[in-house]
C-alpha cells in the first residue's frame, strides 16, 4: 500500500484521479463576507453570538472577516490562477430575505448573481450552500431551529434563490453540517445562538433535517431537471478506545447522535430506535410528525462529506470528567444523553485545532457511506488544516504540513474510490484564511493567507501545489469547464 508521504511527494497524484473529478475549494458567508450591514443585509444570529463578551477568542467578529464581499472579483480570479474546477461557497440568508415580512432584497440577490456570473466567465463552476449556520437574527427571535416555522422560511428562502440562480448553478446544497447547527448550537452552546438545552438541540436537529426536505422539494420546483441538489454532513468516524463494553456502547450511542440520527432520516425516512431509547430521558421526540419523515427521505443526488479528524470514544467517565470533543471548551457537552462518554484523541500529529491527522478517518467515512447509499455520488466538500503559518521576510508561506495534510487525504479518497467508493469531487477547506467561528482569526485554515489588517491575499506553498496536482489532472482529461445553458 502507498504511504502518505509517497502521496505527499508523487507528482502525479492529480492524473490518478478518475476523468471528470472535480477540484474545488470551500468557504462560507459569515466567514469571510464582511460587510454585514451593506445592502440591506440584517444580523444574522453569528452577528449577535460574535458580539457577546466572552463568545469568541479575542472578541473577534466577522464585520470585516476576508472582506470578500468588496474583493469577490480578486478572489475569483485567484480561483482561476490556481485551475479550480469548482467553489463552494455560501448564500447568507439575511441578504436575501432580511426582514420577518419575507420581503426579498434584490440588492443581496445581485451581489451572488455577479459572484455566480464572475466564476463562470473565470471557468469555474460554482457550488452554492444555502444555509452554513448564519440563521437571519429575526427567525431566532421567533424561537430559531426550535420553531417548526423555520423550516417553512427556509424553504421559501430556497426558492427564491433557486429561481433567481438556477439557471446557471448545478451544484446544489441545502444545510452544510446540520450536526454542528443543532448540537454545537443548542446543546453545548459554543456556536450561536449559544444554547445549552439538550432537548432544545434534538428539536432544532429535528427542524434543521425538515427545512432539508422541505428546501429539496422547492428547489425541484424551480430548478432544470439536471441540477444536482445534495446535503453536506460531518460524518463522524467513531472509533471505540477498546473491545470493552462500556466502549463500545459509548462508540453506538456516539455513532447513533452523529451519524444515524442524520442518515437513517434522510436514506431510509426513519429515527434509530437506540438513539429515541437513548434519549428518552432528554425528549420524547413529539416534534416529529406526520409526513415530516417523508419529507425528510425525499431523494437527493449526491451527499456532501466534511471530514477533519476521528472521534474517538471510551465509556465509563465519572461525573464531571474532561470531555473535550474537539469541538470547543463548554462545561456542556454536544452529546444529549452521553454524560459518562470520554472522547479521546487518536495518536498521531495534531493540527494547530489539536485535531489528531488521520486520513483513515476519511476513508472509514467514505466507504460507509458506499455502503449505505450504494450508487448516491459523494462529494467531499470540505476537508483541511490549521497551522500556525506565517510569512518569511521575503513574503512566501510555506506550509509544508497543510500540503502534507491535504495529500495524505487525497491518497485517502483516492483509495476510496479504487475500493469502489463514488466520489465524484474534493474541496479543500478553505481557499482563504478566516473567521473560524469561536475560534474567531485565531486559526488559520486558507490555502491562500489573507492580512486581516490590510485585506491582502498571499498564495501560500500548499496553493501552488494544489494547483499544480489541478493542472496535472485537468491536462490530462481537460474536465471541469462549467457550461452555461
Ligand atoms: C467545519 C465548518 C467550516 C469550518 C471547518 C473548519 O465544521 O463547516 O465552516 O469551520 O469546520
Amino acid at each position: 500500500m502507498r504511504t502518505a508521504t509517497d502521496d505527499a511527494t508523487s507528482p502525479d497524484l492529480g492524473a490518478d484521479f478518475p476523468p471528470g473529478f472535480v477540484w474545488g475549494a470551500a468557504t462560507a458567508a459569515y466567514q469571510i463576507e464582511g460587510a454585514v450591514a451593506a445592502d440591506g443585509r440584517t444580523p444574522s444570529i453569528w452577528d449577535t453570538f460574535s458580539h457577546t463578551p466572552g463568545r469568541v477568542h479575542d472578541g473577534d467578529t466577522g464585520d470585516t472577516a476576508a472582506d470578500h464581499y468588496a474583493r469577490y472579483r480578486e478572489d475569483v480570479a485567484l480561483m482561476a490562477g490556481l485551475g479550480l474546477g469548482a467553489y463552494r461557497f455560501s448564500v447568507a440568508w439575511s441578504r436575501i430575505v432580511p426582514a420577518a415580512d419575507g420581503r426579498v432584497e434584490p440588492r443581496g440577490l445581485a451581489f451572488y448573481d455577479r459572484l455566480v456570473d464572475a466564476l463562470l466567465d473565470a471557468g469555474v463552476a460554482p457550488a452554492l450552500t444555502l444555509y452554513h449556520w448564519d440563521l437571519p437574527q429575526y427567525l431566532q427571535d421567533a424561537g430559531g431551529w426550535t420553531n417548526r416555522d423555520t423550516a417553512t422560511r427556509f424553504a421559501d428562502y430556497a426558492r427564491v434563490v433557486g429561481e433567481r440562480l438556477g439557471d446557471r448553478v448545478r451544484l446544489w446544497t441545502t444545510l452544510n453540517e446540520p450536526w454542528c447547527a443543532a448540537f454545537l448550537g443548542h446543546a453545548s452552546g459554543v456556536h450561536a445562538p449559544g444554547v445549552t438545552d439538550p432537548a432544545a438541540a434534538l428539536t432544532a436537529h429535528h427542524h434543521l433535517l425538515l427545512a432539508h426536505g422541505e428546501a429539496v422539494a422547492a428547489l425541484r420546483a424551480v430548478l432544470p431537471a439536471d441540477r444536482s441538489v445534495s446535503l453536506v454532513l460531518n460524518p463522524a468516524a467513531v472509533r471505540a478506545a477498546s473491545a470493552d463494553p462500556l466502549d463500545t456502547d459509548a462508540a453506538r450511542r456516539v455513532d447513533g447522535l452523529a451519524n444515524r440520527i442524520f442518515l437513517d432520516p434522510v436514506l431510509r425516512g426513519r429515527y434509530p430506535e437506540d438513539v429515541l431509547r437513548d434519549t428518552a430521558s432528554v425528549t420524547d421526540w413529539s416534534f416529529v410528525r406526520d409526513g415530516d419523515l417523508a419529507a425528510i427521505s425525499r431523494p437527493i443526488d449526491a451527499m456532501g462529506v466534511n471530514y477533519y479528524t476521528p472521534t474517538v470514544v471510551a465509556g465509563g467517565a465519572a461525573p464531571g470528567e474532561a470531555r473535550n470533543d474537539g469541538h470547543g471548551a463548554s462545561a456542556f457537552s454536544p452529546w444529549p444523553a452521553c454524560e459518562d462518554v470520554r472522547f479521546l484523541h487518536a495518536p498521531g500529529p495534531r493540527t494547530a485545532m489539536d485535531w489528531p491527522v488521520d486520513p483513515d478517518g476519511l476513508y472509514d467515512v467514505l466507504m460507509r457511506l458506499h455502503a449505505e447509499a450504494p450508487g448516491l455520488p459523494l462529494m467531499v466538500t470540505e476537508n483541511g488544516a490549521a497551522y500556525e503559518d506565517a510569512p518569511d521576510p521575503d513574503g512566501r508561506v510555506a506550509d509544508p504540513r497543510r500540503q502534507a495534510y491535504i495529500a495524505a487525504h487525497l491518497a485517502a479518497v483516492r483509495r476510496a474510490i479504487g475500493a469502489g467508493a463514488e466520489v465524484r469531487g474534493y474541496f479543500v477547506w478553505s481557499l482563504l484564511d478566516n473567521f473560524e467561528w469561536a475560534y474567531g482569526y485565531a486559526k488559520r485554515f486558507g490555502i491562500v493567507r489573507v492580512d486581516f489588517a490590510s485585506g491582502r491575499r498571499t498564495l501560500k506553498d500548499s496553493a501552488r501545489w494544489y494547483a499544480s496536482v489541478i493542472a496535472a489532472h485537468r491536462g490530462r482529461d481537460g474536465i471541469g469547464e462549467p457550461q452555461r445553458d
